[in-house]
């Protein structure tokens, strides 16, 4: 369309009073008529070439709300992240059960005593899933005995005799280890103290079931069975360097599987379906014992919330929570976010702000010889400074390895002294029933120096603004 000087729009070149055009001018726009087409001719033809040329996953740089690249072929760098992982050797095994044996030795303790589970998969490799607990014990048996005057460990398997054959199928690491196997209408705690090197008193792992101990402690009388002290609980909860390694991957990859949903999704979808879309980003990134939350608006407001069919809304906030586990080691990261064409409330966003204003400071706060409460406090206090401190209904934090939940706790009440090698997630969040829910969750190690350093900084570390997780 030719706009010409005097303010008249010309879509003819018939001869028009009001518009008085100069004989100078329209020839322009004769010009203008005959060389536009042209022009917008070669346009098109190269935007054609460049629709049939370029790969179909160029798109989403020119248009990334309605050209998505597949989701196959976005996970295809996720899923070799965590491809040099190596999981925790035997010598590593070997070292935890010297370190255990002598704290045993020195307290005089004849052994330590633990049902599968964390524990026992941090001292012998064995795991809640490798052996399902029934009300037969099977039991990990952790003895200090003297070998050319150095304490070594001596490793004892409780078994049901007729599951020795399955019970020795168990790698444990350690040299020697020997199996006590109880008959059906035997006594299995009288052949557990029997089996041991002495008899004396008896640490237990913290997680026993009771009927073990009291079976112990009635086998024998006379003795103390009580659940490991401190320094035993510290030799799992302080992690080597390759736990951190083994952490600091699987928390990356689970924050790159939640950027690569983040890319899939729009206005419409349903928490189901990126439920989905998680759990096979995640399990794609090598992660077992996998979980995703997934909760669009008003749901999030409910931090441990289920998900459901809820379709997103231009004015909701997505809360992905979620996480897994590299050779045993746990994940867990949460973002809050917004899609591009995401249209959220201001109060909202500010309580985002607010959140994340709450992190930073928690991290700031945490380092080697301050008391765990203290970093919960100052989440707390960044959160009461704008006024939304209420809307934080739970603890800061929770030690994070074996378990995706273990100690020590970042929350108010517990004076746990932070160490070198502890881990803790960093969650402070925003709850607002029947409205909204934010939340923003790294984990973070104590260094050699004493200092927090988060598990994915390698990928950009926390959630730079609601768009951008
Ligand atoms: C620990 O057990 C797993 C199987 O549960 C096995 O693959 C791994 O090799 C074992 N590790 C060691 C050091 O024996």
């Amino acid at each position: 369309m030719g706009q010409l000087e005097n303010g008249c729009v010309s879509t003819s070149v018939d001869k028009d009073d009001n518009c008085n055009p100069t004989p100078q001018i329209r020839r322009k726009d004769w010009h203008y008529f005959v060389t536009v087409p042209k022009i917008l001719a070669v346009f098109l033809a190269l935007f054609i070439t460049v629709l049939v040329l370029v790969p179909p996953y160029s798109f989403h740089l020119v248009h990334p709300s309605t050209t998505k690249q597949p989701f196959s072929e976005a996970l295809s760098p996720i899923s070799t992240h965590c491809a040099s992982a190596n999981p925790i050797t035997s010598s590593e095994f070997r070292q935890r059960q010297k370190h255990l044996a002598r704290i045993l030795h020195d307290n005089n303790i004849v052994a330590y005593i633990a049902e599968p589970g964390a524990n026992a998969l941090f001292f012998g490799n064995i795991s809640g899933s490798s052996w399902g607990l029934s009300e037969r014990p099977l039991l990990l048996m952790v003895s200090p005995v003297l070998k050319h005057g150095e304490v070594e460990a001596k490793i004892t398997i409780l078994t049901p005799a007729f599951e020795e054959t399955r019970a020795r199928l168990l790698t444990i690491p350690g040299s020697g280890v020997t199996y006590a196997a109880w008959p059906e209408d035997a006594n299995p705690y009288s052949i557990a103290i029997q089996s041991l090197p002495e008899i004396g008193n008896i640490y237990v792992d913290e997680n026993i079931r009771h009927f073990i101990v009291d079976g112990l402690q009635q086998a024998v009388l006379g003795i103390q069975v009580t659940s490991a002290p401190a320094e035993i609980v510290q030799l799992r909860e302080r992690k080597s360097q390759t736990e951190l390694e083994l952490m600091k991957c699987a928390n990356e990859v689970t924050l790159l599987a939640i950027r690569a949903v983040q890319a899939q999704m729009y206005i419409g979808i349903r928490e189901s379906q990126v439920r989905r879309m998680m759990e096979k980003a995640l399990s794609a990134a090598g992660l077992t014992e996998t979980f995703a939350l997934v909760l669009f608006g008003e749901n999030a407001a409910l931090p441990h919330g289920s998900g459901s069919d809820r379709v997103l809304d231009t004015s909701d906030f997505v809360l992905i929570d979620c996480g897994g586990a590299l050779f045993g080691y746990n994940s867990d990261v949460t973002r809050t976010f917004m899609l591009e064409d995401s249209s959220i409330p201001m109060d909202h966003v500010l309580y985002w702000g607010d959140v994340h204003a709450a992190q930073r400071a928690a991290y700031d706060a945490a380092k080697a010889g301050v008391v765990t409460a203290e970093v919960d406090a100052s989440a707390r206090s960044s959160l009461r400074i704008r006024g939304v401190e209420q809307f934080f209904t739970h603890r800061l934090g929770h030690g994070i390895g074996l378990e995706g939940h273990e100690t020590p706790y970042l929350r108010g009440g517990s004076n746990d002294i932070i160490q070198t090698g502890h881990t803790f997630s960093n969650e402070p969040g925003v709850y607002i029933e029947g409205k909204v829910g934010v939340r923003l969750e790294d984990c973070f190690y104590i260094d050699k120096q004493g200092d927090a350093v988060y598990f994915t900084e390698g990928v950009g570390g926390p959630s730079r603004s609601p768009l951008y997780p």
